[in-house]
C-alpha cells in the first residue's frame, strides 16, 4: 500500500440510491448503497443486463441525481454543488462510454480539444494537449479525421483521449471495450493499466466480461437486481455467492456443463 491509501477517498457514496418513475411504475434502478474507493483503485463493477451498473456509474458523476444519499468525488460532495462548481468538479472526472458519442463535424483533434474548450483552455494549449493526448491513444497520424473516417476502435481511442485530455483523477468506464475486437481491446485495457500505475488515476469499470475485470481490476463488485450483492477480490477471487462463481467460472470459458446462477441448464 502506498501513502495514498490514507488520503481521502476517490468516490466516497453514503446511502446512494435511484429510483425512476415510469408509466409502469417506479423501478429501483440501484437500491440504497454504501461504497468507498481508495484513490489509485481500478474497481470493476459487474453484473447482467439491467442489474444497475451503468446507474451506479453515472451517480458517480451525477449524470444521474440520486434519489437519496451523497456522493463525493475527488475530495467534494457533488450532491451539495451548484452548476458551476459541479461543472468544474466533473473536469476531475473522465467518463468513456461504450458509444463513442464524438461530434460528427469535428476531426479527432478538434474532438479532444473540445473538452478543453469546456474547460475554457486557450486555443493554442488545446491543439497542443489535444494532439499529445491523441498521440498517447496512438492516433497521431489520424488527428485530422473526422468521426466517420475512423475505425470503431479509433473512434473509441478519440473518446479516451477526449476523457483524459484534462487529467482526471478518476475515470468512469461503461462497457469502454466490449464493442472492440479482442487486440483492440487489450491495448486499450493496457493503456488504462499504465495511467493508473503513472498518473495514480482511480478507475471504475463497468463490464460484462470476467476477462476484463481478472485482467485489469483490483476488486469487483458483482451486482443483481439494482444492489451490490458481493466484493471479490480479483487478487485472491473466492466468490461466496452464486452469481459470483458463475461470472469466474466463465473466466475459464462456457462448458456443456457451466451452471448458471439460478441453477438452470
Ligand atoms: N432513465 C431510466 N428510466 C427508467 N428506468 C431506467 C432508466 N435507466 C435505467 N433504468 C432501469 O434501471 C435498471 C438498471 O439499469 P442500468 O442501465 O443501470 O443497468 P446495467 O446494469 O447498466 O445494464 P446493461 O448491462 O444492460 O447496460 C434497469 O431495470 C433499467 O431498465
Ligand atoms: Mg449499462
Amino acid at each position: 500500500m502506498t501513502a495514498r491509501a490514507n488520503a481521502a477517498p476517490a468516490i466516497d457514496m453514503r446511502n446512494v440510491s435511484k429510483r425512476f418513475q415510469t408509466e409502469a411504475g417506479p423501478v429501483d434502478a440501484l437500491r440504497p448503497t454504501d461504497l468507498t474507493i481508495a484513490p489509485g483503485e481500478i474497481v470493476g463493477l459487474l453484473g447482467f443486463s439491467g442489474a444497475g451498473k451503468s446507474t451506479l456509474l453515472r451517480l458517480m458523476n451525477m449524470l444521474e441525481t440520486p434519489t437519496t444519499g451523497v456522493v463525493q468525488v475527488a475530495g467534494a460532495d457533488l450532491t451539495s454543488l451548484g452548476e458551476a462548481p459541479l461543472r468544474r468538479q466533473r473536469r476531475k472526472i473522465g467518463m468513456i462510454f461504450q458509444l463513442f458519442n464524438l461530434l460528427s463535424h469535428e476531426t479527432a483533434l478538434g474532438n479532444v480539444a473540445f473538452a478543453l474548450r469546456v474547460a475554457g483552455v486557450g486555443r493554442r494549449e488545446r491543439r497542443e494537449r489535444a494532439r499529445e493526448a491523441l498521440k498517447v491513444v496512438g492516433l497521431e497520424d489520424k488527428v485530422d479525421a473526422y468521426p466517420a473516417q475512423l475505425s470503431g476502435g479509433q473512434r473509441q481511442r478519440v473518446a479516451i483521449a477526449r476523457a483524459l485530455v484534462n487529467e482526471p483523477d478518476v475515470l468512469l468506464c461503461d462497457e469502454a471495450t466490449s464493442a472492440l475486437d479482442p487486440h483492440t481491446s487489450l491495448s486499450i485495457l493496457r493503456f488504462l493499466k499504465r495511467l493508473n500505475a503513472e498518473r495514480g488515476t482511480t478507475i471504475v469499470i463497468v463490464t460484462h466480461d470476467i476477462k476484463v475485470a481478472d485482467y485489469v481490476c483490483q476488486r469487483c463488485a458483482i451486482m443483481q437486481d439494482g444492489a451490490i450483492r458481493e466484493w471479490i477480490d480479483m487478487s485472491d477471487p473466492r466468490p461466496a455467492s452464486p452469481l459470483g462463481q458463475f461470472f469466474l467460472e466463465t473466466a475459464k470459458g462456457w462448458t456443456d456443463e457451466t451452471v448458471l446462477p439460478d441453477g438452470s441448464a
